[in-house]
């Protein structure tokens, strides 16, 4: 572990500091889930690269497989074929143990479904990742009130989840996968259940993480209006990509925004 630590994490530490770096590869990227006798094609051969530094929209309509690549490229899942590398790192083949190392040390994951710990305070938990990532007590409770403090939930720190709204849930999700500063961050839906003003908050927050910090984020989003945001759009479509788009420049006018969806859910087949 040690030395995997030393050649690859140290490494790539290093190299992710040079500009214009292509950070991720994935080639004919599939993924399958078998249930009883039905295969589901979820992702049927996606190939793409992103570069440090780009702030990048996953869109499509529901089942269309936003989730599946997202849970792939933030290590929490595998692809059934297709390759992926992060840094010219093969990540698809690490031992399970290297791969969790890489994606704890390396990656941040907003979930769709927040993942909190219901027994824990918003603090909590964002707080008890950063000591798993080995920060000092004392480091993480600052790192962790910042990261609150960022998402506008300052003043609800000890509060456990089930006394939080959706939307606010959502927020702590978001300061736990911040407050570590990982050189990719991966956030599925992060505004679903925020209304504007406050949707616009979290986005100012990874836009910043993105512009003064130079993070890479992939974030996945039904609205169209979260674009103005972002550098880039790729769009899915039955598992693959059908649109795969530049953005020059962000849109400086926020006023100009939101309220109505033209992404929303389409019925599933
Ligand atoms: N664990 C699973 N087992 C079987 N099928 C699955 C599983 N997870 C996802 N699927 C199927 O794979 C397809 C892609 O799902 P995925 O969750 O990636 O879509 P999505 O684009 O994120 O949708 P949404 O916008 O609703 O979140 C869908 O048809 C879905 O039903
Ligand atoms: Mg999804």
């Amino acid at each position: 572990m040690e030395g995997f630590k030393t050649k690859y994490v140290k490494d790539d530490l290093g190299a992710i500091m040079k500009q214009e770096k292509t950070i991720i590869k994935i080639r004919n990227l599939q993924r399958y889930y078998k249930t009883g006798q039905v295969t589901v094609k979820a992702l049927n051969g996606v190939s793409f690269e992103i570069k440090k530094g780009e702030f990048i929209a996953i869109m499509g309509a529901s089942g269309s497989g936003k989730t599946t690549l997202l849970r792939i490229l933030g290590l929490i899942d595998k692809p059934t074929k297709g390759e992926y590398t992060i840094n010219n790192l093969n990540v698809v083949d690490l031992p399970e143990e290297e791969r969790n190392c890489y994606r704890l040390t390396q990656l941040g994951y907003v979930f769709q479904d927040y993942a909190l710990i219901n027994e824990m305070s918003a603090s909590e938990n964002v707080y008890i990742l950063s000591l798993m990532e080995g920060r000092s007590k004392k480091e993480s409770l600052i790192t962790a009130k910042e990261a609150l403090g960022k998402v506008g939930l300052g003043d609800k720190l000890d509060r456990i989840p089930d006394h939080l709204s959706g939307g606010e849930k959502q927020r702590v999700a978001v300061a736990r996968a911040i407050a570590k500063k990982p050189k990719i961050l991966f956030a599925d839906e992060p505004c679903a259940n925020l209304d504007t003003r406050t949707s616009e908050q979290v986005l100012e927050v990874l836009k910043t993480l993105n512009k003064k910090f130079g993070q890479t984020i992939v974030m996945v989003t039904h609205e169209p209006w979260h674009t103005k945001y972002v550098s880039r759009v790729i769009e899915l479509n039955d598992g693959l990509v059908i649109k795969d788009k530049k953005l020059r420049g962000l849109i400086k006018d926020k006023k100009s925004a939101p309220k109505k969806s033209s992404f929303r859910k389409r019925s599933k087949t």
